[in-house]
Parts: C-alpha cells; sequence; structure tokens
C-alpha cells in the first residue's frame, strides 16, 4: 500500500500513530515503526524528564515526537530539547505554527500539522507542513466539529490546487481497515490513529481503562470541556475534548460553571486524580473516541496495524482500478 505518506515518511504503511499525551511513550511509538508504519511520541503539556525518558523507552527507532502548540508556546525551550533527540518528525496541533515551523524543519525533521477546519490547513500549507492531519470530531482527544467524512475529501481537493506536494493523513474514527480503506478512497494518503492504538498493549494506559473501553459502545462518548476544568489547563475555546461518559463528566457536563467554583474545584480536582490514580474508571475522566465502538480487545500494536494493513488491503482489492482514483 504505497501513497505519498509512505514515500514522504519513508514508512511501509500509510498508518501514524497519534502523539497522545503520556499515554504515547516511547514504546508505543517504537512498535509502530517497527511493525511498518511511523509512531509519534505524545509530548502533551511538555515535560521535559517524561520526554527524555521516553526517548530513551524508543531506543533507536524512527520516531516523531507531538506537541500541544499553545502549551509549547509557553515552554518554547522544549522544541530544542525534542530535537535534540534528532525525531524524524515534529507533529503541532492547537495553535500557532509560526514560532516553531522553520525551526522544526531547519533541523531536518519533517513538520506534521494536525488541523480541524479549511482555515487552519491553509495556516499549515502557508507554514511549510510536509504532511497536514485532517481531524475530525470523532476523534479521541481535543478537537473541533467537524466531522472526517467531509472535513478529508475538502482539504485533499484544496491540497491538490494549492499544495500538491504536502501529504494528506486522516484522523478520527479510524479503527480498522474499513477506516484505513475509507480513508483512501476519500483522498487521504493514510491516517493517523490515536484511540486504537490506546488500547494496545505498549500504551501508557491503566488496565482497568482500557478493559473499559473494549466492553464500551460508541454511543459512549462525549465532547466537553470537563476535564480541562477538573484539571485546570487553560485550553484555548473553542476546542472541546472527546472522552468517555463516565460518572464524573457526566456529573458535572453541562454544569461548567459550578464545576469551575474555587471549593467545588479543589474537591473534584482530587476526586479526579485519587481515582485516576486508583485505575476508577467511574470517578475519573479520560479521553477516548467514538472508535471505541470498534476496539474489541487490547493488543500489540503492530498486530493492530498489520490487521488494519491486511483489511484494507482486501477491501480495496475489490474496488475497481477507475474508482480508486485516489490512490496515490
Ligand atoms: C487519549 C488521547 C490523547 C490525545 N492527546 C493528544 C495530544 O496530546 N496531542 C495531539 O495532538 N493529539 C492528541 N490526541 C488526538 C490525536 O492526535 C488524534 O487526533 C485522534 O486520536 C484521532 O482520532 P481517533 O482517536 O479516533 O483515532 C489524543 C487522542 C487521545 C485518544
Amino acid at each position: 500500500m504505497r501513497t505519498r505518506l509512505t514515500k514522504k515518511l519513508g514508512i511501509e504503511h500509510p498508518i501514524i500513530s497519534a502523539p497522545m499525551g503520556y499515554a504515547a511513550g516511547g514504546k508505543l511509538a517504537a512498535a509502530v515503526t517497527e511493525a511498518g508504519g511511523f509512531g509519534l511520541i505524545g509530548g502533551g503539556y511538555g515535560d521535559a524528564e517524561w520526554l527524555g525518558r521516553e526517548f530513551a523507552a524508543s531506543g533507536n527507532a524512527r520516531i516523531g515526537c507531538g506537541f500541544i502548540t499553545w502549551s509549547l508556546a509557553r515552554n518554547p525551550q522544549l522544541v530544542e530539547l525534542v530535537l535534540s533527540y534528532a525525531p524524524a518528525a515534529v507533529m503541532l496541533s492547537f495553535g500557532e505554527l509560526a514560532p516553531f515551523a522553520q525551526r522544526i524543519k531547519a533541523a531536518g525533521a519533517m513538520l506534521i500539522c494536525q488541523v480541524q477546519t479549511l482555515a487552519l490547513a491553509r495556516e499549515a500549507v502557508a507554514a511549510g507542513a510536509d504532511v497536514i492531519v485532517a481531524q475530525g470530531a470523532e476523534a479521541g482527544g481535543h478537537g473541533l466539529e467537524r466531522a472526517t467524512f467531509t472535513l478529508v475529501p475538502e482539504i485533499a481537493d484544496y491540497l491538490a490546487r494549492a499544495a500538491p506536494e504536502t501529504a494528506l493523513a486522516a484522523a478520527g474514527g479510524v479503527a480498522d481497515g474499513r477506516g484505513l480503506a475509507a480513508a483512501l478512497m476519500l483522498g487521504a494518503d493514510g491516517v493517523l490513529v490515536g484511540s486504537r492504538f490506546w488500547a494496545s498493549a505498549e500504551a501508557l494506559v491503566p488496565p482497568s481503562f482500557q478493559a473499559a473501553v473494549v466492553a464500551a459502545d460508541g454511543d459512549s462518548t462525549i465532547r466537553s470541556t470537563i476535564l480541562d476544568i477538573a484539571r485546570r489547563f487553560d485550553w484555548p475555546k473553542p476546542f472541546t475534548a472527546r472522552g468517555m461518559k463516565t460518572r464524573f463528566t457526566m456529573d458535572w457536563h453541562g454544569r461548567e460553571a459550578a464545576l469551575a467554583e474555587p471549593a467545588t474545584l479543589e474537591r473534584e480536582e482530587a476526586r479526579y486524580w485519587k481515582a485516576f490514580q486508583a485505575g476508577d474508571v467511574d470517578n475519573t475522566a479520560m479521553l477516548i473516541g467514538e472508535a471505541v465502538g470498534l476496539i474489541r480487545d487490547v493488543a500489540p500494536a503492530g498486530e493492530i496495524l498489520h490487521r488494519m494493513v491486511r483489511e484494507a488491503e482486501k477491501l480495496l482489492g475489490r474496488v475497481p482500478d477507475a474508482a480508486s482514483a485516489s490512490l496515490k
């Protein structure tokens, strides 16, 4: 399954694992790269010690690292730290690209930009993105409102006109070979997958959280700001995050102002962290996408990737050539 994404990233299969903050460590990124995809460490809000440990855990695998850009802007020296590990790519999501884009490219790393709208895709092209990830609202974690199914072909058309050298990956709801095949048919050159790899053996996720996700169906998630309020993360509007409808989240969803009231917040913040550390799903919050309904097991990341590729190849093999014009 050769595409512009596999050529650009020098990989075998057009699958990137998402830089899920603190869940995607060096072992997961290395396992995805070793299986022929491209693994990203989740730099999240930026913790130098954690980043050092996880780059070490990735061994010599050819991987990259993703940042939450508005948070990185508060701690910009982390870019230099990550570039000192010679990543093959750096991914930026959720914030202004200009302060970092040129530095990343000048260091010889590829620039991957995750976008949620056409306007953000234009900004990513202007910043010199090598790969654009079009993220739909099905996705786990933070994002905006547009759905993958229309966002991807619209950005594919835009790139064909404005930046034909830029590769496109689809994100949001891709958890199996059907999603990969569909993304290619929509004009993407590959996919970026988060939730499915969150439920992998290598992810830094408590087993009780993974078990809850395996048992859940796709009706079990919601976009909200509850987790950000509870963790006191200062997310810019209008971003929201998709996660499980846990009791904690649903206790407060729709009552955000009441949660933010200082005494309540102190109590609920403690409840959130205590439950998080104890693996108590009900009393914490966890980010995950609508793809939960497609996740049936926790498996090694390499096996997940190979299943996805085998299934997509089988499905695409059934498609007449004339209909697969988007497969480059
Ligand atoms: C648990 C979790 C944490 C995430 N953390 C980040 C993050 O720190 N930075 C980021 O750019 N994207 C993050 N994302 C979003 C992913 O980059 C990606 O857009 C998403 O996982 C794709 O949709 P999917 O979950 O349906 O595969 C996260 C997603 C999940 C599920």
